[in-house]
């Protein structure tokens, strides 16, 4: 006989289906939300070896011509360079004059400088000097391309203190990929500075250029964004000055750190491993007014200090960066929960001795009672709710005009903000005073989740209706997406004008 089709309802069975399927989900969904959370930490603490000595790049030659003009050549150009430990190598990197990186220019206050640009790459790029102060035309950005083949050759009149600056590509949607490939340097301004820091290039004043970077394991540069980072590039492992694992040999009592960071977008929160304290001299515009003691340092893309360390013969001690303060609950998307070891000095059995530093560095004269007020809305890839429009000039600040920017993160992102042609002060963070380190000049500032920022910045001179500096995020992939705006200086009572033809100059120079 057969047995009798018992009629069981198949929702029980669906349901029960469901009810492991959302139970997995669940699941899945918790431990999703814990790995964005909390499961992406890099820690690199204790797990580097200091195989390589740091390489310092080259003072770059110059000549003085007839006319006193101070003369640089620069050539972007592809190369294969080996970073140490097993990486490069293999693939391509670029540089100024060699493979990865460039030679750090080096001019005077007053020196009227010329800087041939060649680009030996297969593609168009540009050159801007970050923190210099000149002529919109001399600026590099996204509007003085420098096609393949070509030579660009600005020129402008050093006027500002003595400062660390750097150069890099801002070609408008392929700066993060130019400058992770290798195009950046460092440009070190001379002027007035008092007795007693330490000033001798490559041995008691030492440039680092700090990057983050990912590798593949054949020893090529990985540029894949990691997923959801939303900050674009974030490597896993450190090179300094091109240098992977590097240590540096010191020969003097104290030694002044030129600290660049030159990433994509990961802020370092630097410190000494025994947690010793150092003396913040300089940041992104030059020297502060007296040092500053600290025992950590947040630099995020872009932004400069000069940091003097003081050793004990024979000790060895490791630059690291601890787990920057992101102040968001997706911070370890973005590099937040990240730690490195970056550079281990290691002091001779004997040191130079060193003059104790000075107790006043400079005088800073404070900027006050602003013109005019403008407010920055930082959200998405766009700055007050617009994309970066290379033929669309925003505003334009008059010369002999002192202006409050008042910047805001409106989104919880990653982000900061970075100003041409000027140097500011920062009158408020968040509202307060901003603390010691950051009373000097500025032209860069990290704008983390939830931050504002009150500054305030004159403009001088070099008025030009047509040509445009630029004010935009330094997370590259940020600002290649289109977070950048354009200003340009007028005289009193003139209109900005219009920027001159992006396409038809591409196009002109592609046709010779
Ligand atoms: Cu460092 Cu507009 O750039
Ligand atoms: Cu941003």
């Amino acid at each position: 006989m057969t047995q009798p089709v018992v009629k069981r309802s198949p929702w029980k069975k669906i349901l029960i289906v469901a009810l492991v399927l959302l139970l997995i989900c669940c699941g899945g969904a918790v431990a999703f939300v814990t790995w964005l959370l909390t499961g992406n930490k890099i820690d690199t603490f204790g797990k580097v070896d200091f195989a390589n000595q740091l390489a310092i790049p080259a003072l770059a030659p110059s000549q003085v011509d007839a006319q006193g003009r101070r003369i640089f050549n620069l050539t972007a150009q592809a190369g294969q360079h080996t970073f140490g430990s097993g990486r490069g190598g293999n693939g391509t990197t670029w540089g100024f004059n060699g493979d990865y990186l460039g030679p750090t220019l080096r001019a005077k206050a007053g020196e009227q400088v010329v800087v041939n640009v060649h680009n030996k790459l297969d593609e168009t790029t540009t050159v801007h000097w970050h923190g210099m102060h000149l002529p919109a035309a001399m600026d590099g950005g996204p509007h003085q391309l420098v096609s393949a083949g070509k030579t660009w050759s600005p020129t402008w009149k050093i006027a500002q203190p003595a400062s660390t600056l750097w150069y890099h590509p801002h070609l408008h949607g392929e700066t993060a990929d130019h400058v992770y490939k290798g195009l950046a340097g460092m440009f070190i301004l001379d002027g007035d500075t008092p007795k007693g820091l330490p000033e001798t290039y490559g041995v008691d004043d030492i440039p680092l250029i700090v990057q983050d970077k990912a590798f593949e394991s054949n020893g090529k540069l990985d540029d894949r964004n990691p997923f959801l980072s939303g900050v674009g590039i974030l490597g896993d492992e450190i090179v300094v000055n091109g240098t992977h694992s590097p240590f540096l040999d010191v020969t003097a009592e104290r030694v002044r750190l030129r600290v660049l960071n030159a990433s994509n977008a990961r802020v370092f929160n630097f410190g000494f491993d025994d947690d010793r304290r150092f003396d913040v001299i300089g940041t992104d515009g030059g020297l502060l007014e007296k040092p500053v003691s600290m025992d950590r340092l947040q630099l995020s893309a872009g932004e400069r200090a000069e940091i003097v360390v003081s050793m004990k013969p024979g000790e060895r001690i490791v630059l690291r960066s601890y787990d920057p303060d992101l102040g968001s609950l997706f911070d370890d998307l973005k590099g937040g929960a990240d730690q490195f070891d970056v550079l281990q000095l290691r002091a001779a059995a004997s040191l130079k001795p060193s003059a104790a530093l000075p107790a006043t560095l400079t005088t800073i004269d404070r900027l006050s009672n602003p013109a005019v007020t403008r407010k920055f809305s930082l959200s998405g890839h766009s700055i007050n709710g617009k994309q970066m429009q290379m033929n669309r000039i925003d505003f334009a600040p008059t010369v002999n005009t002192t202006e409050a920017w008042e910047v805001f993160n409106n989104d919880g992102d990653l982000h900061s903000f970075h100003v041409h042609d000027v140097q500011f002060q920062i009158l408020a963070v968040n509202g307060a005073p901003p603390p010691p380190h950051l009373m000097g000049w500025k032209d860069t500032v990290l704008v983390a989740s939830d931050m504002s920022y009150k500054l305030i910045m004159r403009f001088t001179d070099h008025a030009d209706p047509n040509v445009p500096y630029m004010y935009h995020c330094h997370v590259l992939y940020h600002e290649d997406a289109g977070m950048m705006g354009q200003f340009v200086v007028v005289q009193p009572g003139q209109s900005p004008g219009t920027p001159p033809s992006h396409e038809d100059h591409s196009a002109h120079a592609g046709h010779h």
